[in-house]
């Protein structure tokens, strides 16, 4: 870490105060934007912002036990004051809910899955109240705080709107907090995809931001939506499953039949979403990736269309044994030792164990047991667990495991590996075709995410940089899918670049643009997924 940063002991009065990572006041005007020195800025304040979440959750929490004096309010309030006095020297610190995500201004804050019983607690919490954002000033003190929270424990959201809200705050003299309202997520992406027939023309162009009237911006918007609720129900069962609570299952249940419904639609758009996987710090939307490459995978294999929403549970919670594996080793950066594998492979056994131990769910679904029990097998009983007994691995297992190690190759957390570009998994796993891989269901694999696949950043002719947004509808041009251009001729990116359908082809009957060559997104650490969502 630069010596520019120092670690501060927080100025609070509670003895077991937390070390508050902070940073000179200074400094952020020194930095310019976009040097490394920047982003570490920018990583400090993401920690700071998730800290003054977190410390928020725990006022209101306290707040409703409390009176607004009592001293157990000390320690969120005081910590978050120190928080508000580093973050918001030039401008106020916002906290803002889109669509289920939480941002920091204008930065995502990007949780751990340990972070996540709290973000969920706290957007639940706005979520109530319709509330969009929360800005501190500098100025706020100790008293605003209390009288806020008392507040926002008080106030009933069913009689009271938040415009009442404010007029409390107003009207009980909090200074430095205010309220912003939810707002409507703008999706202006140039959306004209192949779709729509005979796009691409500057009308289509000048009407795309409109992003209501827009159906394709609607449904990536419906897409995300339903990828944040299945990520957020993932997110609060496993924590539920580790502290051996009840697990409510109706709910992630809705939010993949969401999903299914979403991916009968469109379901590239939804495909697309688990490119987030290389960027975002959720280690549960591994699961929500593998459920949903399930989902698709099996729909195309002739899976019941009924079925894919139980299927696409059982995905969900393919690695729940790892909940019996702890944090520490988990998330250890280093090397696992002999004794963590033997955790790490012990994970399908105790999957089955800790489904069938679960309140909540009565009957152990045979699917949830066999993707758990059989998802590391390997076509060839090549994997673990080792068997002594004959075994014939359901389809279940079979689709779980082509889905699963597809994303932990492309992702970077599971097993700390580096990420691969998803056409070399691709080609890796075209490798052990038949033996590790069912030949069949891998190849209609392929049908799903494209053979280059869907997330990949590749060079056009035109020298401009393209990212694969959707496999080919004809498989006789599979090396042609549809890509979004983000970067111009020079290399520099742009916004707004134009869909394109590469089997298109120009008056003289040759396909208008091309792609030239793969660009591997993981050595350019190219963040491909933000042009889906
Ligand atoms: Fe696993
Ligand atoms: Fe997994």
């Amino acid at each position: 870490m630069s010596s520019n940063f120092k670690i501060k002991e927080a100025t609070v009065v509670n003895e077991q105060a937390q070390p508050i990572l902070t940073h000179e006041r200074s400094l952020s005007h020194k930095i310019a934007q976009g040097s490394e020195a920047g982003d570490i800025l920018d990583q400090q304040m993401i920690m700071l912002g998730i800290q003054l979440v977190t410390q928020l959750n725990v006022l209101i929490k306290t707040s409703r036990i409390y009176d607004r004096t009592n001293a157990a309010l000390d320690k969120p309030v005081d910590t978050m004051l120190t928080l508000i006095k580093t973050m918001a020297h030039d401008h106020p610190v916002t906290l803002r809910l889109q669509n289920d995500f939480l941002f920091l201004g204008e930065s995502h804050l990007k949780v751990t899955a340990q972070q996540m019983a709290v973000v969920t607690s706290f957007i639940d919490a706005l979520n109530v109240w319709k509330i969009g954002g929360v800005s501190f000033a500098y100025t706020a003190e100790s008293k605003d705080l209390r009288e806020f929270a008392a507040l926002f424990v008080t106030l009933d959201p069913d009689n009271n709107s938040i415009d009442d809200f404010r007029r409390e705050i107003t009207g009980r003299g909090i200074n430095g907090i205010e309220l912003e309202e939810q707002r409507e997520v703008q999706i202006n992406e140039g959306a004209e995809s192949g779709d729509n027939k005979g796009s691409g023309t500057a009308e289509n162009k000048s009407t795309g931001d409109t992003a209501s009237a827009d159906p394709n911006a609607q449904r990536k918007g419906n897409a995300k939506n339903g990828y944040a609720k299945v990520a957020g129900s993932v997110g609060t069962l496993t924590q539920s499953a580790r502290e051996g609570g009840t697990v409510n299952f109706k709910q992630a249940k809705r939010a993949i039949q969401n999903i299914v419904d979403l991916m009968m639609d469109d379901e590239a758009t939804v495909l697309g979403l688990t490119t987030l996987r290389c960027h975002d710090q959720y280690t549960h939307n591994h699961s929500v990736n593998v459920s949903l490459l399930s989902i698709a995978l099996a729909n195309r294999a002739g899976y019941p269309k009924a079925e894919l929403a139980d299927l696409g549970l059982a995905a969900l919670f393919h690695d729940l044994g790892k909940s019996t594996i702890p944090i520490e080793v988990l998330n250890k950066p280093g090397e696992f030792t002999d004794e963590d594998w033997v955790a790490m492979r012990n994970h399908p056994t105790e999957g089955v164990l800790a489904l069938s131990k679960l309140r909540g769910i009565t009957n152990l679904p045979g699917r949830m047991a066999a993707a758990s029990f059989e998802h590391h097998m390997n076509l060839d009983f090549s994997g673990y667990p080792k068997l002594s007994v004959p075994w014939t691995a359901s389809l279940t297992g079979r689709i779980l495991t082509i889905a699963d190690c597809y994303d932990a190759m492309t992702s970077s957390r599971v097993y700390r590996r580096e990420p691969m570009s998803p056409s070399k998994v691709l080609n890796m796993m075209f490798s052990k075709s038949g033996k590790a891989f069912d030949a069949v269901l891998l190849k209609l694999f392929v049908n799903c995410v494209g053979i280059i696949p869907i997330g990949s950043m590749v060079m056009l002719d035109t020298s401009e940089l393209a990212v694969v947004i959707k496999p080919a509808l004809d498989k006789v041009n599979a090396e042609r899918p549809f890509v979004k251009v983000i970067t111009d001729s020079q290399g520099s990116p742009i916004d707004q670049g134009r869909e394109i359908d590469l089997t298109e082809k120009d008056e003289t009957g040759s396909f208008r643009e091309s792609i030239i060559r793969l660009i591997d997104n993981t050595e350019y650490k190219f963040d491909t997924s933000r042009y889906f969502v």
